[in-house]
C-alpha cells in the first residue's frame, strides 16, 4: 500500500485519537512507581481506554505477519528492553527506567505515543539517556515540513545521539499511521540528509527513536515480542504521531500532561 495523504477531516479524527493516547499516559503517570507491576499498569490503562475514553487499545490481539497475537493492551519496556515489552507480574523497582507505549483507535483512526518514566532515584546515566532520547525525537520532529525528506529526520536524530556515544536501533522504525496501525512509509531514525521519500502536506507518521546506551544490536526474547539490547545496555524511546502541514508539522499526540517541547 502506498503512502496515503490524509484529508483535513481525517487529520481531525487523528487529532482526537492522538490526544486520547497521550491522555492515557497522563492518567497512568501517578501509578508508575516502585512495587507496581507492569501487568497492573496494563490493566489500568486498558480499563481507562475502554471504560472512560471509549476507544480501542490497538495492541490487544494485534498480529502482524510472523507474530502471534499481542496479548496485552499496552507495551511496557523496562531498562534494557528496547520495545514491545509485554506487561506481566514483574514489579517496578527503584532506579528502573520504563517506556509506556499507548496506541488508541477512535472513530477508525489510530494515535500512537510513548514516554519514558523513571522510578524513584535513577542513575545520572539513565536519566541522561531518557532526556537525550526525548531531545532526539524532537530534533526529528523539527525536520518535518513539506519538501523535506525522510532522511533529514533520520539524520537529525542519528547525528545528535551518535555524537553523545549512543546508538540508534535499526530494526524498528517510525511508520505511517491512519486507519491502519502500521502504514507506509517506514521512518528510519538514521539516514542521510536529502535522501528518501519527499514529504508532502497531509502525510501522517510516527517518530519514535529507540536509543541504546551501548551498541545498536538487539534480539527478541522467547515470548516472541519483547526486544532487548544484545549487550544488555539501557535503551530509551519516545514517540509522537506527527502530521505534515502546509508550513511544517503538527504533533497529534499532545495533551495537558505532555512534556513541553524543548527550546530550539
Ligand atoms: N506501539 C508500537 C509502535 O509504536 C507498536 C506496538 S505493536 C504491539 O509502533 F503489538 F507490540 F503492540
Ligand atoms: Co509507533
Ligand atoms: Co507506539
Amino acid at each position: 500500500m502506498a503512502v496515503t495523504i490524509k484529508t483535513p477531516e481525517e487529520i481531525s479524527k487523528m487529532r482526537v485519537a492522538g490526544r486520547l493516547a497521550s491522555e492515557v499516559l497522563d492518567y497512568i503517570a501517578p501509578f508508575v512507581c516502585a512495587g507496581v507491576t507492569t501487568g497492573e499498569i496494563d490493566r489500568l490503562c486498558h480499563d481507562y481506554m475502554v471504560g472512560v475514553q471509549q476507544c480501542v487499545p490497538a495492541p490487544l490481539n494485534y498480529a502482524p505477519r510472523g507474530h502471534a497475537p499481542y496479548p496485552k493492551s499496552i507495551c511496557t519496556s523496562i531498562n534494557h528492553q528496547v520495545c514491545h515489552g509485554v506487561p506481566g507480574d514483574k514489579k517496578l523497582k527503584n532506579g528502573d527506567i520504563l517506556n509506556i507505549d499507548i496506541t488508541t483507535i477512535k472513530d477508525g483512526y489510530h494515535g500512537d505515543t510513548s514516554r519514558m518514566f523513571t522510578i524513584g532515584e535513577t542513575s545520572i546515566q539513565a536519566r541522561r539517556l531518557c532526556e537525550n532520547t526525548f531531545l532526539a525525537m524532537w530534533r526529528g520532529i523539527r525536520a518535518v515540513r513539506p519538501g523535506a525528506h525522510l532522511g533529514d529526520i533520520g539524520h537529525a536524530i542519528q547525528s545528535m545521539v551518535e555524537a553523545q556515544g549512543y546508538s540508534v536501533v535499526r530494526e524498528f522504525c517510525g511508520h505511517g499511521i491512519g486507519k491502519q496501525f502500521h502504514e507506509e512509509p517506514q521512518v528510519l531514525h538514521y539516514g542521510k540528509p536529502g535522501s528518501g521519500l519527499k514529504l508532502e502536506a497531509g502525510m501522517v507518521f510516527t517518530i519514535e527513536p529507540m536509543i541504546n546506551a551501548g551498541k545498536a544490536a538487539i534480539k527478541q526474547l522467547g515470548d516472541g515480542w519483547t526486544i532487548v539490547t544484545s549487550d544488555h545496555s539501557l535503551s530509551a524511546q519516545w514517540e509522537h504521531t506527527v502530521a505534515v502541514t502546509a508550513t511544517g508539522y503538527e504533533v497529534l499526540t499532545l495533551s495537558a500532561g505532555s512534556p513541553p517541547p524543548p527550546p530550539f
